[in-house]
Parts: C-alpha cells; sequence; structure tokens
C-alpha cells in the first residue's frame, strides 16, 4: 500500500462556519478526508493578527469547540482527521522565524487580502498581519502538505507558501513538497443581502446550525430581483441571489428550471421560490443537524484537540529538526556546545 498524500487545512477560531465556507471548502475537505491524510489547524495565533484583545482570547476555547463541531456535524470524521491548536505548538513559531527571511516585505505588502483584513478589523497593518501568510506556510510545510483547500480569498497565500518551499529547498535542499490549492465550485457565495460575500460580520450567513425555522427566515428576507415588483414582471435570474442559492443548494435541477423558466416570464411569486429554497437548504442540513446532536452528547471535542495537537506536534519537531539540520543551524550549535564541554572537561581535571 502507498502511503496517503496529505492535506493541510482549517480556519481561525473566530466564529461560526455558514453556508459559505460549506461550498467554497469544507465540502471539499469533507470529500477528499478518505483521499487524503487530513490535518485541520484551529488557527488562533491567526485570529491574533486582527483580534488579540484579551476579551477575543477568551472566546478561542468556545470558538475553537464551535469550529470543531460544525466541521464533524458537516460530515468531517472525528476518527478519520486530525484537528490540532496551532498555540499548542511553538516550533510552528520557530519555523515561522525561519521562514519569515525567504520572501520579500513589497511581495507580501501587494496581497489585497491583507489589506482587506486591516481595513475590515479597523486597524492599521501589524507587522504580524503582513506575516500572515509566512505563518500559514508554517502551518501547511511543517507537516509537509500536498494540497490545500481553502477559499478563494486564501488561494494567494498559498501561493506564498509555494513560493517559500521552493526557495528552502533551492538553498538548503529538498526538504518540503510543493502544495496544490483546491477551491470549491462556488468560490465565493453572495450573503443573502446580495452583497458580494457571505460573512458573519456582515450579517448576511446562513449558519450551519441555524435551525430550521431561522433558515427558513433568514431566506424569507433574502434579496432578489430588485426591478421586480410583484410576481407577474418578469424578473432576472442571473445575479440573483435567490438563484444563485438554488444552484448551489438545491439538487433538484428540473424544479431550479421551472422556477427560472416561470421567474423570467413573470409567472412566479417570490414566496414560492423562496420556500422551495428553504426546503433544500434545510434537507441538506438536516442530517448535519443530526450528527450535531449526536455530536454534542458524546461530548468528547476537547479530547478530540487534545490528542490531535500531541500527535501533529512530533511531526513538528521532526520537520523543524531536518530544517534546521538542512540549514545547517544544528551544526553550529553542536560546535558551540561540545568547545564548551571539552573545556569545561579539561578545566575539571587541572
Ligand atoms: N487563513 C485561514 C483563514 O482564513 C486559516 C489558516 C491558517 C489556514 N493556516 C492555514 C488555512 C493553513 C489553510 C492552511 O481562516
Amino acid at each position: 500500500m502507498t502511503e496517503k498524500k496529505r492535506i493541510l487545512t482549517g480556519d481561525r477560531p473566530t466564529g461560526k462556519l455558514h453556508l459559505g465556507h460549506y461550498v467554497g471548502t469544507l465540502k471539499n475537505r469533507v470529500k477528499l478526508q478518505h483521499d487524503y491524510e487530513s490535518i485541520f489547524i484551529i488557527a488562533d495565533l491567526h485570529m491574533l493578527t486582527t483580534k488579540n484583545s484579551p476579551e477575543d482570547i477568551a472566546k478561542i476555547d468556545q470558538n475553537a469547540r464551535d469550529l470543531v463541531l460544525d466541521a464533524i456535524s458537516a460530515g468531517i470524521e472525528p476518527d478519520n482527521v486530525t484537528f490540532y491548536l496551532q498555540s499548542a505548538i511553538p516550533e510552528i513559531m520557530e519555523i515561522n522565524t525561519l521562514f519569515q527571511n525567504l520572501v520579500t516585505v513589497s511581495r507580501l505588502e501587494r496581497l489585497p487580502s491583507l489589506k482587506d483584513m486591516a481595513r475590515d478589523a479597523n486597524i492599521e497593518m501589524p507587522y504580524g498581519l503582513l506575516g500572515y501568510p509566512v505563518l500559514q506556510a508554517a502551518d501547511i510545510l511543517h507537516v509537509k502538505a500536498h494540497l490545500v483547500p481553502v477559499g478563494k480569498d486564501n488561494v494567494a497565500h498559498v501561493e506564498i507558501t509555494r513560493e517559500i518551499a521552493r526557495r528552502f529547498n533551492h538553498l538548503y535542499g529538498e526538504v518540503f513538497p510543493i502544495p496544490d490549492v483546491m477551491v470549491g465550485e462556488v468560490p465565493t457565495l453572495v450573503g443573502t443581502d446580495g452583497q458580494a460575500k457571505m460573512s458573519k460580520s456582515l450579517n448576511n450567513a446562513i449558519f450551519l446550525s441555524d435551525d430550521a425555522k431561522t433558515v427558513e427566515k433568514k431566506v424569507h428576507s433574502m434579496y432578489t430581483d430588485p426591478n421586480r415588483i410583484s410576481a407577474d414582471v418578469p424578473g432576472t435570474v442571473e445575479g440573483n441571489p435567490v438563484f444563485i442559492y438554488h444552484d448551489a443548494f438545491n439538487p433538484n435541477k428540473q424544479e431550479i428550471e421551472d422556477l427560472k423558466t416561470r421567474y423570467r416570464q413573470g409567472k412566479v411569486g417570490d414566496v414560492e421560490v423562496k420556500e422551495k429554497l428553504a426546503k433544500a437548504i434545510n434537507a441538506m442540513l438536516d442530517p448535519i443537524r443530526e450528527r450535531r446532536v449526536i455530536y454534542e452528547e458524546a461530548g468528547y471535542i476537547e479530547s478530540i484537540i487534545e490528542q490531535g495537537t500531541h500527535r501533529v506536534r512530533q511531526m513538528t519537531q521532526q520537520t523543524l529538526m531536518e530544517m534546521k539540520k538542512a540549514m545547517g543551524l544544528t551544526g553550529v550549535w553542536n560546535r558551540i556546545r561540545r568547545k564548551a564541554e571539552r573545556r569545561a572537561k579539561k578545566q575539571a581535571k587541572s
């Protein structure tokens, strides 16, 4: 049997996962979990780059739990994948320090994602946020991942990882595989309000943990074609959030085609389109809800994180050792230590 290739991916523990995460990357993660050895990071150090108040930090426990619960409820099998808490593995920070010299400031300054994050958080760019993709490279490469399934806004970061891996291998010898990136079939899902992106902070998200009633309410308040003032006016399907969601979540393609045709002709009301959409989303979420109840009752989320973290830390230590050897850093320390020891012995004799 050949050894499986490895996936490393994950999220910051900032809150609950929503449908945008689901179609953007979570679905891929669920699908690939048997073909790859999968490792999921809870990236709390990354969270600190924009949220580092004591209040934010106090929420990490609960958010980490929610993150794991969302993932395993969505179909990630806890016996099959490994979760770990980033801040519990200090060697990741060491690797981060070594990688910082393999990328230029101007390369990082050109990334729009970092500027967006600073703007959204209402802060000036901290040094740590500029280094966000470097720390992410440490996450990905310390387990020598081959594939990184992420949302669209993380693609540029994985590109930095690839550059850092190539640079390291070129300077010091082949240590790292060059990881590929993978984005979901709906890279960016619009919000329920029609804004470009579903996001917790924009208040336009449907969460995986929403109950059926909440989903109905959110769907019924969704933005549709603004030019269509009544059901008998022909409407536009393209770019219409309700139909984007139908395409993303309703497996009944025939029903969608029928609704689209009638919508274009002015022969269907928003209410029917939305009712069918809420039904489809709830049907998709039902098995997720069932698993959530089971896992919540089992109450072993902390153990999943604890055991995973120990397992991953051993891999990190191994990789760090290998890196330092390749770089010649272990040699420097060994020579100095040995000389000091010899001198101490001599002195003891005389
Ligand atoms: N940047 C990811 C996010 O937007 C979180 C993350 C940190 C990550 N390290 C990673 C994702 C490594 C994939 C691989 O939340």
